[in-house]
C-alpha cells in the first residue's frame, strides 16, 4: 500500500510524439503466451497508457513473412510460402485483435509498400557507398543444389558450444553468426555436410559503426536501458564488430534491387525492421497523416519492444542501417524481455509446448484480461520466468476476483441497494476520507513512473493497490453497519468508494482493457458531462479531479467481472500438456536400423516356446538382471534376463512369455542361464514382452 503519497511523481518525458514498435512475428506458426508476455502485452500497456495521457502515439506491427523460417514451414507442410504466410497472417491478426492489442496499424512484409520501402532503403545505402561488395565462399548443399544460410543450416556455435545454432544466430547465447563460423555444419534440407562455393554478396561494415554505437549506447544509454539489454550490447561491441552480409542466395524474399544481383534476396533481418517504417506509411496513407515526423523528427520518441533473441538486430544492426541512411531517428529505448517458460520447459512451436492464444480462448472465452494479468504479473522483465496453470488460477481467484472484482461488486451492489444506483452527495469528509482521496490522487503518478521505466509488473501491482485501497476503506468503514443509524455518514462513505471505482476504471485500462470497457458500462462514465475536461476521463483527471463520479449520476448494474476458475478447468490444461509431453517422447523414439540379413535356415534353428514365469528375483548386486524360473512346457528352467530396470519381479510372475530354449547355456554372475526371453520395443519405445496372445490361437498346426 502507498506509504508516502508524494513518491513516484513521474517526470513525463518531453517527447512530442511516440513511435512504438512491437517485433514483427514470423508467420510460420500461431502466437503463444511467450510472444504475448514478452512483447505484445507490454507494448500494448505502454501505448494505451500514453494515449490515456493524451499523447500522440503511433503503435505499429505487422507480419514478418520472408526468410528461411517461412520456406522451411512451406517445405514441411507441402504448400507454397505464399500459402503459409496467408494462413498464419490471418491467425495472428485475429489473435492480436482478440486480445485487445491496440496496434494503430498491423501490416505485412509481403505488402507492396514494404517491398518498395525496403528496396529504396537498400538502394540509398548502396548509392552512398555504405556496403562492401564481395565474392566469398559460402556454404552450399550440393544435393539440394542450394546455398545454405540462416535456418537452412545448423551446427555447433563457436561461442558457446550449442549444437543447434543457426547459420545467422545462436539462440542459446544470442550471438550473431556467419554460416561459415559454424562447427560441423549440416544442411537442414538434406542433412548433408555442405561444401563451399563462391558467391557475391553485399555486406554492411558494422566495424565502421563501432565508435558511433559506443558513444550512443555505451555512454548515452548507460543508465536508462535495461541491464540485460545494455549488458548484451556492451559485450558485442567490446568483442569487436564485423561486416555482415545483408543479401542471400534464396528464392523467397525481397529481390536485391541491383543489376547483376538476379536471384538474390535481401536478408530477412535487413528487410523486417524496415517493416516498422512501411507499417507507419500504410497507417499514414489510410488515416491521411504524414508518417515522416514519426520517424524523422528528433522530438519523437522511438521505442522497440522485443524479446531477448532480437537484441542485436534492434540495438546494433538496425541502428547502424538507420544511421547509414542518415535521415532517421534512433530508438530511445529497446526494453527487451527475457523468455517465458511453460510449466518448467522452454516454449516451443515445433514441440507444441505452448499455450496457443486461439486455443486459450476456446477454453476460457472472454477471459483475455485474466491471461493478460497473469502474464504481466509474471512477466520475464529481468530474468526468464515460468508460466504455470496453478499460478494462472491463483492470479485469477486470489487477486482479480478476490480483490478487484470484489471491490467493484461491493460498491455497485451497495449503491443500488441504498440509492437505486444513484451516486449520493457526500457530507463532511472525515480524516480517513481525506487521506484516502489524497492517496488515490497520487496513484496516477506512481503507476506512470513504473510504466515509463518499463516496469510493467510493478505498475500492475500499484494498480491493484488502488483496488486494495478501496477494499480496505470499505472493510474499515463498514457502511452496512450504520446505514440505518447514520445514513448521512454512509452517503459520504459510498461517495468516496465510488470515486475509487471510477479511478480504477481509468487506471486499469492499459492492463485490463476489456475490464475497463465493462466498467465504462457499469459506471456509465461515457455519458458523464461534469467537472472533467472531456467526456472521457483521462489518466490525469484521476490525479486532479476530486469528483470523477458526481452526485446524482446514475450507474448501471454490471456483471461479475472475474468468475472463479475451478480445479477441474486447470487440471484439463495440465492433462493436455502431459499428453503433449508423452506424444513428443514417442515421436523422438528412433527405431534401430535393421540388422544384416539372415537365411531361413538360421532362423529355423531357433526353438521358440511359449512359457510362463513361475518365479522372479533380482540378481544380487546387479542392477539389470532378474533370475527367472520359467515353465517352458518341456521343463522348468532358469533364465537370467536383463530387464530389471524396466520390470520388478512381482509384476511379471505369472506372465506368459516367448522363450528361446535352445540357446547355449551361459553363466551370468555364477547363475547358469538356459535360454532367453524374447523382448521388443513398443510404439513408444518402451520395452515389452513378446507376449503370446492367449485369445488368438490357431487351429492345431505346429512349427518344427
Ligand atoms: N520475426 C522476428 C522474430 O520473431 C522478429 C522480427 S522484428 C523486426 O524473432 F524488427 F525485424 F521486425
Ligand atoms: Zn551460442
Amino acid at each position: 500500500m502507498l506509504q508516502n503519497p508524494t513518491r513516484g511523481t513521474a517526470e513525463l518525458s518531453g517527447a512530442k510524439r511516440y513511435t512504438i514498435t512491437a517485433a514483427l512475428p514470423y508467420t510460420n506458426g500461431p502466437i503463444h503466451i511467450g510472444h504475448l508476455a514478452g512483447v505484445y502485452v507490454p507494448s500494448d500497456i505502454y501505448s494505451r497508457y500514453l494515449r490515456l495521457q493524451g499523447r500522440d502515439v503511433l503503435f505499429v506491427c505487422g507480419s514478418d513473412e520472408h526468410g528461411v523460417a517461412i520456406s522451411m514451414k512451406a517445405k514441411k507442410e507441402g504448400i507454397t510460402p505464399q500459402e503459409v504466410i496467408d494462413k498464419y497472417d490471418g491467425i495472428i491478426r485475429k489473435s492480436f485483435s482478440d486480445f485487445g492489442i491496440s496496434f494503430d496499424n498491423y501490416s505485412r512484409t509481403s505488402a507492396k509498400v514494404h517491398h518498395d520501402t525496403a528496396s529504396e532503403f537498400f538502394k540509398t545505402l548502396y548509392e552512398k557507398g555504405d556496403f562492401i561488395e564481395e565474392v566469398t565462399e559460402q556454404l552450399y548443399d550440393a544435393k539440394a543444389d542450394q546455398f545454405l544460410a540462416d535456418r537452412f543450416v545448423v551446427g555447433t556455435c563457436p561461442k558457446c558450444g550449442n549444437e543447434e545454432a543457426y547459420g545467422d544466430q545462436c539462440e542459446k547465447c544470442g550471438s550473431t553468426l556467419n554460416a561459415t563460423d559454424l562447427i560441423n555444419p549440416k544442411s537442414t534440407i538434406t542433412g548433408e555436410t555442405p561444401i563451399l562455393k563462391s558467391t557475391k554478396h553485399w555486406f554492411l561494415p558494422l566495424d565502421r559503426y563501432e565508435d558511433f554505437l559506443k558513444e550512443w549506447i555505451l555512454v548515452g544509454h548507460k543508465n536508462d536501458w535495461k541491464p540485460n539489454v545494455y549488458g548484451q550490447v556492451k559485450s558485442w561491441i567490446d568483442g569487436g564488430l564485423e561486416p555482415r552480409a545483408v543479401t542471400r542466395d534464396l528464392d523467397w524474399g525481397i529481390d536485391v534491387p541491383l543489376e547483376g544481383a538476379e536471384g538474390k534476396k535481401l536478408y530477412v533481418w535487413f528487410d523486417a525492421p524496415i517493416g516498422y517504417i512501411s507499417s507507419s506509411k500504410e497507417w499514414a496513407a489510410r488515416e491521411g497523416k504524414d508518417w515522416e515526423p514519426y520517424w524523422k523528427d528528433q522530438d519523437t520518441k522511438l521505442v522497440h519492444f522485443i524479446g531477448k533473441d532480437n537484441i542485436v538486430f534492434h540495438c546494433i544492426i538496425f541502428p547502424a542501417m538507420l544511421k547509414a541512411e542518415g535521415s532517421y531517428i534512433l530508438p530511445d529505448n529497446v526494453p527487451a524481455n527475457e523468455f517465458l517458460n511453460l510449466e518448467g520447459n522452454k516454449l516451443s512451436t515445433s514441440k507444441n509446448w505452448a499455450v496457443w492464444l486461439h486455443e486459450y480462448l476456446e477454453e476460457f472465452p472472454n477471459q483475455q484480461d485474466v491471461l493478460r494479468y497473469a502474464l504481466t504479473s509474471n512477466a520475464p522483465e529481468t530474468k526468464d520466468n515460468d508460466f504455470t496453470w496453478k499460478d494462472f488460477q491463483a492470479r485469477n481467484n486470489n487477486e482479480l476476483a478476490a480483490i478487484f472484482g470484489n471491490f467493484i461488486n461491493r460498491v455497485v451492489v451497495l449503491t443500488h441497494k441504498y440509492y437505486d444506483g444513484i451516486v449520493p452527495s457526500p457530507n463532511e469528509f472525515s480524516e480517513v476520507d481525506e487521506a484516502t482521496l489524497t492517496e488515490l490522487k497520487a496513484y496516477p503518478a506512481v503507476i506512470s513512473s513504473s510504466i515509463e521505466r518499463y516496469r510493467f509488473r510493478e505498475a500492475l501491482g500499484e494498480m491493484m493497490n488502488v483496488a486494495r485501497l478501496g477494499n480496505k476503506y470499505l472493510a474499515d468503514e463498514e457502511p452496512w453497519k450504520m446505514v440505518k443509524t447514520d445514513p448521512a455518514r454512509v452517503q459520504t462513505q459510498m461517495y468516496v468508494a465510488l470515486q475509487i471505482a471510477a479511478a480504477l476504471r481509468v487506471l486499469c485500462e492499459p492492463f485490463l482493457p476489456f475490464t475497463a470497457g465493462k466498467l465504462v458500462e457499469t459506471l456509465r462514465t461515457e455519458t458523464l458531462q461534469c467537472n472533467v475536461s472531456t467526456t472521457k476521463t483521462t489518466w490525469n483527471d484521476v490525479a486532479t479531479n476530486s469528483d470523477l463520479l458526481p452526485s446524482g449520476h446514475q450507474i448501471g448494474k454490471g456483471e461479475i467481472l472475474f468468475a472463479q476458475i475451478d480445479d477441474e478447468q486447470i487440471q484439463k490444461q495440465i492433462d493436455k500438456l502431459e499428453a503433449t509431453k508423452k506424444s513428443n517422447e514417442a515421436d523422438s523414439f528412433v527405431a534401430f536400423p535393421q540388422k544384416e540379413l539372415i537365411q531361413f535356415d538360421d532362423f529355423a534353428k531357433m526353438d521358440l516356446r511359449v512359457g510362463t514365469i513361475l518365479e522372479a528375483e533380482k540378481m544380487p548386486k546387479a542392477n539389470k538382471l532378474l533370475i527367472l524360473k520359467v515353465d517352458t512346457g518341456i521343463d522348468v528352467r532358469t533364465i537370467v534376463s536383463g530387464i530389471a530396470e524396466s520390470f520388478s519381479p512381482e509384476d511379471i510372475v505369472g506372465k506368459r512369455v516367448t522363450a528361446l530354449v535352445n540357446l547355449a547355456p551361459r553363466n551370468l554372475r555364477g547363475v547358469e542361464s538356459q535360454g532367453m526371453i524374447l523382448m521388443t520395443n513398443n510404439a513408444e519405445g518402451k520395452l515389452v514382452f513378446v507376449n503370446p496372445d492367449a485369445d488368438c490361437v490357431g487351429n492345431g498346426e505346429t512349427i518344427n
